[in-house]
């Protein structure tokens, strides 16, 4: 038998990276049909009441417009699980950009004027959009998002804390931000007969939309099709269905013709979620080697009077360190905002921010280097539930950073690197990422021409995928990867969970093994394949289900220089380094990729990202890309990334662990614990301004 190079783990350009750089790749929008029609949608301009009066006469009045939906003509849509879904089916307005029509035309123009067009009345009522810990609406919801209890206490916090001879007590607060995927949402939808409705839509798992798609027409699943197969990002955004494509779907059903809808940039902030404001009280008490006592970490966060929804804010605090005494929280107020849902991390990310932010000012009251403390803290087994660890290789990774990027040379004192006008700092954060796994379907069928069919639907949003998945085939079957087809991203591909949670790879991954590993072994007894092919279908319910003896998170460190400028306050990031222990790494190139897009986007949590809620409007302030400031080119520095090999047994046949969200988690404390070493100045509300530094 000859040795094939390994397929897992090459540096493998993505299969689609010709269409996308020639510009032929197909995203949702651009299957706008010759006989179709485009829509635009209109956002209400109040915070909370009540839609009094419709008039569309002066949209109407324009021959290219075909209809204007509001709540009064719209199909009615039946229950479902989402009610963010539940769109033109009311006159109620719960939050302002709260979609209350939508205007169809056969022109994207017209079809824009005719939607500032329609005339609505309202009547508001005062609303209440501003967190505060304070709000006389909070209380204790039962279950954080993840399904995390919402409170967790160990051990006698409070005697254990005042017992502390360090004690840090501190509030840290993240602002709303926004996911801004560069691709809008969008859909283009259309109807073959009563029955069948047809999209393509932008998001994270068609599978999904298909469902819930499904529960609202009153369809079968089979009855919805739903493509999403080049998708310009999503980043949580798209992980669920977005009202753009019930929209869509709407507008179809009533024209029975194609209908092609994107939201503006400027009306995504309202419709598509957000990463909702935290305000993270923590507190700890250590010895004075620096050994955790106690531990608390208590979150503030919003939701919607839609939807519950409880970022999870606390929920790495229970696992990261030693923590003998242990209050870990969630108090949620629902306002009058839009409802947050999942962006990057979502949990990890705003509450690793707090944690290692505290962790740095704990390491100077203890007099220990940030490094060292974390050393000392480190937790044989997961504290929260004494299970010990798959593989845990933190230490490695702040000691491989440190070495890397030349740590030990720093001078701990605050404000004492000085180049001319600018202050020089550096500092390190911890970062994880839990593991997780969900069922999923696949399919591999040999063909009489020598090629294997490969077929899940996974989404690829732009991490690289697809290629991985034709790697892990590719490497299941011991053929080389030009043998394999790989098919993601359509509803009628066996079913798969969403690009979400860092679990793509991993269930789709499995999926895809369990089928090709199948198909090999069908192949060896054969001595050739049928005229009709060969198919094996997998299905790894039973498989996911497993691993839950062992605790199983992906670890990081991070590193970041900045410099401050004294005069104007502008704090730029000199140098980022990220070395991750994520299990085995499947495609060099792509993980790479994601490890420094979850660091960029972490860059700007940490100096420019920020949503403001406007109290006298209710709406977020920022609406567009030049006012929600995402890191640009002239912004991130040459950022380095390293991993280190992991070899854990209990994560899947792949040996990996998922790569799409740790590179966000504790980017932000690196940099504002950088800020401090640079200024002495510890900002402890995100992002850093200028202001908060002069
Ligand atoms: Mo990710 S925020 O789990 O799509």
């Amino acid at each position: 038998m000859t040795t094939l190079p390994r397929t897992l783990g090459a540096d493998t350009a993505r299969l689609e990276s010709r269409e996308k750089v020639t510009g032929t790749a197909r995203y949702a929008a651009d299957h706008a049909r010759p006989d179709g029609l485009y829509a635009w949608a209109v956002p209400a301009t109040i915070a909370r009441g009540e839609i009094t009066a419709v008039d569309t006469g002066a949209a109407l009045a324009d021959p290219a417009v075909v209809t204007v939906l509001t709540h009064e003509n719209a199909p009615r849509l039946a229950e479902g699980d989402d009610p963010t879904l539940a769109v033109l089916q009311s006159r109620h307005v719960a939050h302002r950009g709260q979609i209350v029509a939508l205007a169809v035309a056969t022109s994207l123009e017209a079809a824009r004027a005719a939607a500032t067009a329609v005339r609505l009345d309202y009547s508001s009522e005062p609303h209440d959009v501003l967190l505060s810990t304070d709000h006389p609406g909070i209380y204790a919801p039962e279950t954080a998002n993840g399904g995390h209890p919402a409170d967790r206490l160990r051990g006698d916090f409070e005697a254990a804390y005042a017992e502390a001879p360090v004690q840090h007590d501190a509030v840290y607060e993240t602002p709303p931000l926004h996911n801004h995927p560069m691709e809008p949402h969008a859909a283009t939808a259309w109807w073959e007969g009563e029955r069948k409705l047809c999209l393509h839509d932008s998001s994270q798992g068609s599978s999904t939309v298909q469902q819930m798609l499904a529960q609202l027409f009153a369809l079968g699943p089979d009855q919805v099709l739903v493509t999403s197969e080049h998708v310009g990002g999503g980043f949580g955004s798209k992980g669920t269905p977005r009202p753009h494509v019930v929209l869509a779907a709407m507008a179809a059903r009533v024209t029975g013709r194609p209908v092609t809808l994107a939201f503006a940039r400027q009306q995504m902030p309202a419709v598509t979620g957000h990463r909702a404001p935290t305000i993270q009280h923590l507190r700890i008490g250590a010895d004075r080697d620096g050994r955790i006592q106690a531990l608390a970490h208590e979150i503030t966060t919003q939701s919607s009077t839609v939807q519950e929804f409880v970022e999870q804010a606390a929920a790495p605090s229970r696992t990261m360190y030693v923590s003998p005494a242990s209050r870990t929280t969630h108090r949620v107020a629902r306002l009058d905002v839009p409802t947050p849902s999942w962006m990057r991390a979502p949990g990890e990310c705003p509450g690793m921010y707090a944690l290692e932010a505290a962790m740095d000012e704990l390491a100077l009251a203890c007099g220990l280097d940030p490094i060292e403390l974390r050393v000392r803290n480190e937790p044989d087994r997961e504290p929260d539930s004494g299970r010990p660890y798959s593989s845990r290789h933190l230490v490695e990774c702040l000691r491989e950073g440190a070495r890397r990027f030349g740590w030990q040379d720093r001078d701990p004192r605050p404000a004492a690197r000085r180049d001319g006008r600018l202050l020089l700092g550096t500092g390190v954060a911890a970062s994880t990422y839990p593991v997780m796994v969900a069922p999923c379907h696949a399919e591999a069928h040999a063909r009489a021409d020598g090629l294997i069919d490969v077929r899940v639907n996974a989404t690829d949003i732009g991490t690289g995928a697809r290629t991985v998945l034709a790697q892990i085939a590719a490497d299941a079957l011991r053929l080389p990867m030009d043998r394999v087809r790989i098919r993601v991203g359509c509803s009628e591909l066996p079913e798969a969970p969403v690009a979400g949670g860092s679990a793509g790879t991993s269930s789709w991954g499995s999926a895809v093994h369990k089928a090709c590993d199948g198909l090999r072994r069908a192949l060896e007894e054969h001595s050739e394949v049928p005229a009709t092919g060969l198919t094996v279908g997998a299905d790894t319910t039973e498989e996911s289900k497993g691993g839950k003896e062992y605790a199983r998170h992906a670890y990081g460190a991070q590193f970041a220089e900045v410099q401050v400028d004294t005069a104007t306050g502008e704090t730029r990031v000199r140098r980022l380094l990220g070395v991750f222990a994520a299990g085995r790494i499947l495609n060099p190139r792509t993980a790479r990729s994601q490890f420094l897009g979850g660091m960029t986007m972490g860059l700007g949590m940490a100096l420019t990202e920020h949503s403001t809620m406007d109290r006298e409007f209710g709406d977020y302030a920022e609406r567009d890309l030049a006012m929600y400031h995402v890191p640009v080119c002239a912004d991130v520095p040459d950022i380095d990334v390293h991993w280190i090999e992991e070899d854990d047994p209990h994560l899947n046949p792949m040996g990996s662990k998922g790569i799409g969200e740790i590179g966000i988690v504790g980017t932000a404390a690196a940099v504002t614990n950088a800020v401090h070493h640079a200024t002495g100045v510890r900002v402890r509300s995100l992002p850093v301004t200028p202001d908060s530094l002069l």
